[in-house]
């Protein structure tokens, strides 16, 4: 059996250790060939990006961050005949079936992949933790642990100062980073874009708080929260308005316009730090290592049994698998219940 293994989307820590783990799983206990298909789905729309994955180039690649594969945010469903390439190149390198790795988009691409005929299973990663139908994707865990640890020496320092600090994390559509972070990091308000914000509330709010003997504010905000305006519907922050084969804008700058509105109304010392790609790099938290493998073996027995068009999914403790059109229709967005325990701490 010829396997193709495939990245796509943004990186997150973790990826390499899904690769280790499914390629020691497949050649040791079943002889499984694997290959590495080169920056995402591009890999399989053109020639040359596919070379065999042997265990040696895997070996040892478990704590690095990154991916050894590559990864790009490719849409095969946005070129010409793109679907058609892909099963074209699978064919002529004898690929008999694939694991895709990948968040929400490649995800989807993967569902669409599959119901029109290619053999695939999927494992979902994202440091965003959004994906449907599974209670953690790897890279997460890593990326709570970097803004935490981000938010707690802001805090010295916001502190020392007598500051109001606003901090910008990840998270397109789900607050999930913002939301986790800044609990474990002790954040005086915590804004997500599952909840649109009132600006002049999250004024208030800070004023509030300085009232009742507040010296300094630390804020965590997700980089796709949506702003109310009057007159309108209300809208995340845009950095770059050029949309990706996924129809995704760039976000960035919200924390600067709290930051703004919050300075201009009470005159206190205000800072913006946005935290970016900080998070997705470097090596997996332990947690996400042994994610990332139980996934990676999971995968490699889901394609002995078959189990072709679905996705390994954590649900409690255990890996199980759930089917990949049901992942493609929706988004997982924040627990309400955790959003209440944040609340508590917001004064
Ligand atoms: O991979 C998910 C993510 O990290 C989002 O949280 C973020 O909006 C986006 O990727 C950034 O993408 P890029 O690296 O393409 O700028």
């Amino acid at each position: 059996m010829n396997i193709g293994v495939l990245t796509g989307g943004g990186d997150c820590p973790g990826l390499n250790a899904v690769v280790r783990a499914i390629v020691h799983k497949g050649v040791f206990r079943y002889n499984y060939n694997f290959f590495g298909i080169r920056d995402g789905w591009r890999g399989l729309m053109g020639e040359g990006a596919i070379s065999p994955l042997t265990v040696n180039e895997v070996s040892n690649i478990h704590a690095l961050g990154g991916t050894i594969l590559k990864t790009s945010r490719t849409n095969p469903y946005k070129q010409p005949d793109g679907p058609a390439q892909v099963k074209k190149v699978m064919t002529k390198s004898k690929l008999d079936a694939l694991i895709v790795i990948g968040g929400v988009d490649t995800l989807g691409v993967a569902a669409k992949m599959h119901a029109d005929g290619v053999k695939l299973v999927a494992v979902p990663k994202t440091i965003d933790n959004n994906v449907w139908g599974t209670d953690r994707t790897f890279g997460f865990d890593t990326a709570v642990n970097v803004a935490a640890e981000a938010i707690d020496r802001i805090r010295t320092t916001a502190e020392a100062h007598n500051r109001v600090f606003v901090v910008e994390v990840m998270g397109r559509d789900a607050g999930w980073i913002a939301l986790e972070s800044g609990i474990a990091g002790g954040a005086t308000m915590i804004l997500l874009p599952e909840f649109p914000v009132d600006l002049e509330r999250v004024v208030q709010s800070v004023v509030g708080r300085h009232e009742r003997g507040g010296v300094f504010t630390v804020i965590v905000v997700a980089e796709g929260t949506k702003l109310k305006r009057e007159g309108g519907e209300p809208q995340p922050v845009v950095l770059d308005a050029q949309r990706d084969e996924f129809g995704n804008v760039r976000l960035g700058g919200v924390a600067d316009k709290i930051v703004e509105a919050i300075a201009k109304q009470t005159g206190f010392d205000c800072r913006a730090v946005r935290l970016g790609h900080i998070q997705r790099g470097g090596s997996p938290s332990a947690y996400d290592r042994v994610l990332a493998t139980r996934y990676g073996i999971v995968a490699v027995e889901m394609i002995r049994a078959g189990e072709f068009g679905r996705m390994a999914a954590l649900r409690g403790t255990k890996i199980e698998t759930v089917p990949l059109d049901e992942v493609a229709k929706s988004t997982k967005t924040v627990d309400p219940d955790l959003y209440e325990i944040a609340e508590v701490f917001f004064g």
